[in-house]
């Protein structure tokens, strides 16, 4: 049949309308045929709201694009092209116990790093696998880009214990960093070329070109201008500026998540605050998604509206829909993405995922070639890598011993001891979406 069948898993994310801009705006390369989202019951109320939104976004575009809404994951999936996957598992309720209970213990609660990145591999690696399985069976062809958090992690698991070859991990830090690089140089964007490297949540610009020269010095030493360089962060992410010496030894510009690591005092004292106050990240986009659906709810919506740019995500889908792109017209142009080591970095296992750039052509990212990282860079990715893959053993294995060995060698942990309380406490809260560890 022609035209290209998506199926986007998750489908009632609050991020869904910038997916359907995204898929609207490149029709004429990429002509989407349907689009299926996907939910669960739980999910029902918002599938609705927001799939009622992309259908008038679509309508008001005059293409011919089919939305369909669907509970059931093996219907959509039949012959899809592309598979999307932006799943919660255990919603944004999960999200605020990842968050609150390593905080209790005095260690980072985040997202996607330490205890609450660990945990949220948890939750979604078994659900991202059996998705694997599907399309082994329903749309072995298609390609599986996933978004859901930590999409290192997630993506790695399906590296290993997939059932498809064809998975590609997607995270907007890169995206953004290269906005921000423009806009600290003044320039437009178009004129910016990053090479990224690292890993997803841990990623480092380690060369930047302006038209074509190399401005890396210049670049980092703007980044630690007091009140440049603050802005120069995520919505998600309490900003900092780091000492200049310290970025100008280091030589490359990390990521906005890197502050976790390189600030961890700062950052905890920070999160400390917040949870007295009642105000981590979970309980603020919870307020954001309210406000997010009232406004999808309006009949007379029919575009993404701007306040979506609050959330710490925004772009992603962006960078989804060019990745999409790029693959179904072999456009071997560059981007960055989640992808196998293969080499690329030294001293990584192949068949790892590792974040950089690429070229996108018909047959998936071809990264460009890496080497050894910087001395002074290395350490800690290896670190994280030696985290991540315990992680994921341990996901797919339910063994406890194995989850206590990746925590207790974060760096982010401060002793086996307090490691194996926040486990213990964790895998109580959140033990319904963790049959894994409880059979
Ligand atoms: C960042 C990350 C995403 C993450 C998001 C969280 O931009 O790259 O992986 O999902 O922030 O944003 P939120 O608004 O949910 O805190």
């Amino acid at each position: 049949m022609e035209g290209v069948k998506i199926v986007t898993i998750g489908g009632g994310s609050s991020y869904t309308p910038e997916l359907i801009e995204g898929f609207i705006k490149r029709y004429q390369a990429l002509p989407v045929r349907e689009i299926w989202l996907v939910d669960i019951e739980e999910g029902r109320e918002k599938l609705e709201t927001v799939g009622n939104l992309a259908k008038r976004m679509v309508k008001k575009s005059g293409l011919p694009i089919d939305i369909h809404l669907t509970l059931d994951r093996r219907e959509a999936l039949v012959d899809a092209d592309f598979v999307t996957t932006q799943i919660r598992v255990g919603q944004l309720k999960a999200r605020g116990l990842d968050e609150q209970i390593p905080l209790k213990h005095g260690l980072l609660g985040q997202e996607t790093n330490g205890a609450g990145g660990m945990f949220k591999a948890f939750r979604t690696i078994p659900v991202i696998l059996e998705i694997t399985r599907d399309m082994k069976e329903l749309c072995p062809e298609a390609w599986l880009i996933n978004f859901s958090n930590p999409a290192g992690m997630v993506t790695e698991a399906c590296l290993r214990y997939g059932q498809i070859k064809k998975v590609i991990g997607l995270c907007n830090v890169p995206i953004h960093m290269e906005m921000d690089i423009a806009k600290l140089l003044d320039v437009p964007k178009e004129d910016v070329w990053v090479r990224f490297g690292g890993l997803n949540h841990l990623v480092y610009a380690l060369q930047i070109f302006l038209k074509g020269k190399d401005v890396t010095e210049q670049v980092l030493e703007l980044s630690t201008d007091p009140e440049k360089g603050m802005a120069m962060t995520m919505k998600n992410i309490m900003p900092v500026s780091y000492e200049r010496e310290f970025i100008k030894a280091l030589g490359v510009l990390p990521c906005p998540y890197h502050s976790y690591y390189y600030r961890k005092d700062e950052q905890l004292k920070e999160e400390l605050v917040q949870l007295k106050e009642g105000a981590v990240r979970a309980l603020k986009v919870q307020e954001i998604e309210k406000e997010l659906f009232a406004l999808y709810q309006n009949e007379d919506l029919d575009i993404k509206p701007p306040q979506l740019e609050q959330r710490g995500g925004a772009y992603y889908s962006d960078a989804a829909c060019s990745l999409i792109e790029s693959i179904y017209t072999d456009k071997r142009d560059i981007q960055t993405v989640d992808t196998r080591n293969n080499g690329t970095i030294a001293g990584i296992p192949d068949d790892s995922a590792i974040e950089c750039s690429c070229v996108i052509t018909g047959e998936g990212p071809v990264p460009l070639n890496i080497g050894h990282l910087p001395v002074a860079v290395n350490g800690l990715v290896q670190e994280i890598k030696s985290f991540e893959r315990m992680t994921v053993e341990a996901a797919v294995t339910g063994d406890r011993d194995k989850a206590l060995l990746a925590l207790s060698i974060n760096p982010l942990t401060t002793s086996d001891k307090v490691a194996k309380a926040v486990i213990e406490e964790l895998m109580e809260a959140h033990k319904d979406y963790l049959p894994q560890f409880n059979r």
